[in-house]
């Protein structure tokens, strides 16, 4: 005769993430066990990096327990596959510029596990969900869905995601969407490029310049990059037509002059950009560090939106926004080999902290991944 009994189990994979097992026991005749996994159910609390209180990376962020994100009629539940990091990481975690904290939590972060960029599959969808189902393989940020790209889910909604691209891993994908959004929406939306134009990318070699430079070279543009020695090999294989190494030369001694000028690393003054622009040309700045911590590169901004309505060139900042009709047509391009991400390392996920440090010293060469399954 054969007994059987039904057994949960509580498991951990590799990375950490608990989930329980459904196991049926069967004795025989003989009393000899076996058994089988009938389920398995990840619906257990899951591992994240988390936050308290603003600070240095090393210090304020710990891998932890966290309750699994519920979902809501519009919601997907999204199982992590991969992350990436952005500088807007380490800004968030550190509260700085102090002016971000009015919308991230005076006191203490309102959002207690950071990360936007994400990539991974389907786990639950509400009841309003159409467009995706539970397997289905997708990319997206989180940024303005209340972040979490850091653990082993994440909950969203149909906006903030595509289907990840055939061609790309989940590692590969997650480096795309926040830095590849602000390339497309820097260049085309704000920058107004056109084939032809002449296009100075300063920070060619980081997260965003890796993708504006193919970008711009997309749309039939003359691209000079603006990177470190060790980089401007890449730079060039990306498509950029001149390659200036920062460290041997200051693109402002040049005699060039560009119809745009695209920002994204290292601190310059409005009149050096300025100097290097055509008279009618177009400065995009989406980022670059600043000295001050209270309200950071916002000084630079705040000085070109008030001098451009007075000067022949157009002085511009910009703050990039998800839009899925962007992250499609990056997609377009992703799959029709006409752009590509570069991942310079991949951290696991218990490691998140020393990849946004790392982010923060502003050298990354293309970007940072983290693998979570
Ligand atoms: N406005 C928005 O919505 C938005 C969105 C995303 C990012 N951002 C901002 O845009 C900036 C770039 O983002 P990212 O993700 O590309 O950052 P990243 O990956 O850290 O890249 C920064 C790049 O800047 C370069 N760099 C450092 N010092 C430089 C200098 N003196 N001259 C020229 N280049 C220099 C670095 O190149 P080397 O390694 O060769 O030094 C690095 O490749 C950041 O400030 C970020 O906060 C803004």
């Amino acid at each position: 005769m054969l007994h059987t009994r039904i057994a949960q189990v509580m498991c951990k994979r590799p990375s950490g993430a608990q989930y329980t097992e459904h196991l049926q026991f069967i004795r025989d005749n003989q009393n000899s066990y076996n058994f089988d996994t009938i389920s398995s159910s990840y619906d257990c609390d899951m591992k994240a990096i988390s936050y308290e209180e603003y600070g240095p990376p090393l210090k304020v962020l710990s891998f932890e327990e966290k309750p699994k994100p519920s979902i809501g009629d519009d919601e997907l539940l999204i199982a992590v596959e991969a992350a990436s990091v952005n500088p807007a990481d380490w800004h968030v975690v550190r509260g700085d510029p102090f002016i971000a904290r009015l919308a991230f939590g005076l006191r203490a972060p309102k959002k207690k596990i950071p990360g936007a960029d994400i990539a991974g599959v389907v786990e639950e969808t509400g009841a309003n969900v159409t467009d995706y189902k539970k397997g289905d393989a997708i990319y997206g940020d989180v940024f303005d869905s209340g972040l979490g790209a850091f653990a082993h889910y994440v909950s969203t909604t149909e906006k903030h995601v595509q289907p990840k691209p055939a061609n790309l891993s989940f590692i590969e994908a997650a480096a795309v969407p926040l830095a590849a959004t602000t390339a497309l929406q820097g260049l085309r939306d704000h920058g107004e490029i056109k084939p032809d134009d002449t296009v100075l990318i300063i920070g060619a070699s980081g997260g965003v310049g890796t993708f504006a430079v193919q970008l711009a070279k997309e749309f039939g543009a003359e691209v000079t990059g603006v990177c470190s020695t060790q980089n401007l090999e890449l730079v060039t294989s990306l498509g950029a037509d001149h390659a200036i190494d920062y460290t041997q030369e200051n693109f402002t001694d040049h005699t060039d002059r560009y119809d745009l000028v695209f920002h994204l690393g290292g601190i310059h003054t409005l009149a050096d950009y300025r100097k290097v622009l055509k008279p009618k040309g177009r400065l995009v700045l989406a980022g670059g560090e600043s000295k001050g911590h209270i309200i950071g590169p916002v000084g630079r901004i705040i000085k070109a939106a008030f001098l451009s309505p007075f000067v022949s060139q157009k002085l511009t900042s910009f703050t990039a926004k998800h839009k899925n009709k962007d992250l499609a047509y990056l997609t377009e391009l992703i799959e029709a080999g006409k752009l590509k991400p570069i991942v310079s390392k991949t951290y696991a996920l218990q490691d998140t902290p020393e990849a946004i440090a790392a982010v923060e010293e502003g050298h990354i060469v293309g970007k940072v991944a983290i693998a979570i399954s």
